[in-house]
């Protein structure tokens, strides 16, 4: 029989140890912060990533010492996770794939997984959720799919590690690791201490035998993936699927990448054939907007290099109680507060006895400072109840003194305008000179203050 591991419980914060769970730590005070770990038995020093498993001693290397392969991206045939992975896959790295239940993880990578074995790549489909006649019910309402792509219900660690070193697969799909296990752990599937684990393996077996790994993992109430936050630092890309469950978008965002950016965001659609991209997101967004409605301005937010036209809407009403409610959809509530202070001191509307909200239409998140403009012409049209026209786009940011500061990528965002048909964009006075060229169809207005922007109300 297998000697058991020792465990012992560790506070994530201060490093307080244990030899029981305590949900406060008595060193730093804070709460829930206790999670178990094995103690690895004296004289076993863990093997080095990389490193073959019977070198002994590896001496170090200069840089031109170290040999490059071919360190060409493969091309996952999706352009929106291109994307969003920094120009592709990277061979030998692991992708942590986060979500909310339902949202398409496992349909977003048996996409994935299809292409890729369309180009003649061995793919290795683990999954310890569902039984090969489910994962064969969804690739039917998918596509077709070719021969090197493999399929395997197993939630044994040591079983999978067995199955890729007589397969050789060059990718591998983990779905979920909340479902795997190492024999070495006592701890059931999905605790702390076994995501830590089996993670630990699978970087073990991606690094050394240079194979992608992706990993699918659940996600808790606060959005984390589910498992202490180190399963973050050991991977190499951590994409999170998000999306409204009301809509049928979804948006693949990276929140660290080693091998790109982590601005960019990828959009789908969600179909009856598995997930769409979404090749121009502004048209998707502004999709049945309301017509001469107050309250209601098109703004332009950039996500890493791409802009995206979203429609802001405000609903400032009389209070019925005596304490106003004051509510931000998609967009930061603390920073709404503040441009209605802003309103108030600098421009004079007394909104102490109104209730506000303000919505960005379509359920995308965003907390951008060039919003800013578009969020006060939008709370002072609904005040006022005067429209703004609908060829009319804004965006900057607003200081506390009321005065429109400039953003990034402004040529983009007017480009982007432009392209959609937008007549007249609302843009920082520092910002304007520079931008009159750079779309022929488009008036350009600089403004220096909301005050001043507030002439474009009909
Ligand atoms: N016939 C269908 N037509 C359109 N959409 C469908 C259809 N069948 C399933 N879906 C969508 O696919 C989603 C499930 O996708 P998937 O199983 O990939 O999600 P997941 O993130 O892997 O979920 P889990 O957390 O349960 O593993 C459903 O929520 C639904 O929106
Ligand atoms: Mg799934």
């Amino acid at each position: 029989m297998a000697v058991k591991m020792k465990t012992v419980f560790f506070c994530q914060e201060c490093g307080y140890e244990s030899s029981k769970w305590m949900g406060q730590c008595p060193g730093c005070k804070q709460w829930n912060t206790m999670v178990e770990e094995t103690v690895k038995p004296a004289g076993k020093a863990p093997k080095g990533i990389g490193t073959a498993p019977d070198t002994k001693y590896v001496s170090p290397k200069t840089l031109n010492e170290i040999v490059m392969e071919d360190e060409e991206r493969a091309d996952t045939h999706i352009g929106e996770l291109n994307r969003v992975l920094g120009g592709g896959l990277v061979r030998g790295s692991l992708i942590l794939v986060g979500g909310d239940p339902g949202i398409g993880k496992s349909t977003l990578l048996l996409q994935v997984a299809g292409f890729l074995s369309g180009d003649k790549k061995e793919v290795l489909y683990i999954s310890g959720e569902e039984s090969l006649r489910q994962i064969k019910l969804r690739a039917n309402r998918i596509g077709d799919f070719s021969d090197t792509l493999k399929f395997m219900c197993e939630t044994n660690l040591s079983n999978i590690e067995e199955a890729v070193i007589r397969t050789k697969p060059e990718v591998i799909i983990i779905d979920s690791i909340q479902t795997m296990y190492n024999e070495n752990v006592s701890s059931a599937p999905g605790s702390v201490s076994q995501v830590r684990e089996s993670t630990s393996v699978l970087l073990r077996i991606a690094k050394s035998m240079n194979i992608t790994v992706f990993i699918v993992g659940h996600v808790t109430k606060e959005g984390q993936v589910a498992g202490p936050r180190v399963l973050e630092h050991m991977v190499d890309t951590v994409l999170y699927f998000e999306g409204d469950r009301h809509a049928s978008y979804r948006i693949l965002r990276a929140v660290k990448n080693r091998f790109g950016s982590t601005n960019e965001i990828g959009v789908f659609e969600m179909r009856e054939r598995g997930l769409q991209e979404v090749l121009n997101p502004s048209e998707f967004m502004l999709e049945g907007r309301p017509e001469n409605a107050s309250g209601s301005i098109v703004t332009c937010s950039v996500e890493g290099t791409r802009p995206i036209l979203l429609e802001i809407q405000a609903l400032v009403c009389h209070t019925n109680f005596g304490f106003p409610r004051r509510q931000a959809n998609g967009t930061d509530y603390n920073r709404v507060n503040l441009l209605m202070a802003v309103l108030e001191k600098r421009i004079g509307l007394s909104l102490g006895d109104f209730d506000a909200y303000v919505n960005l239409a379509g359920g995308m998140k965003i907390a951008e400072p060039s919003l800013d403009l578009a969020i006060c012409l939008a709370l002072i049209s609904s005040f006022k109840n005067r429209p703004i026209a609908d060829d009319i786009i804004a965006f900057g940011e607003v200081g506390l003194s009321g005065e429109v500061r400039s953003v990034s990528m402004a040529e983009n965002r007017v480009q982007e305008a432009a392209k959609l048909g937008f007549k007249t964009c609302i843009v920082p006075k520092a910002l304007a000179g520079k931008l009159k060229t750079c779309a022929s169809s488009i008036e350009i207005i600089g403004v220096s203050s909301v005050a001043d922007a507030m002439d474009i109300l009909k």
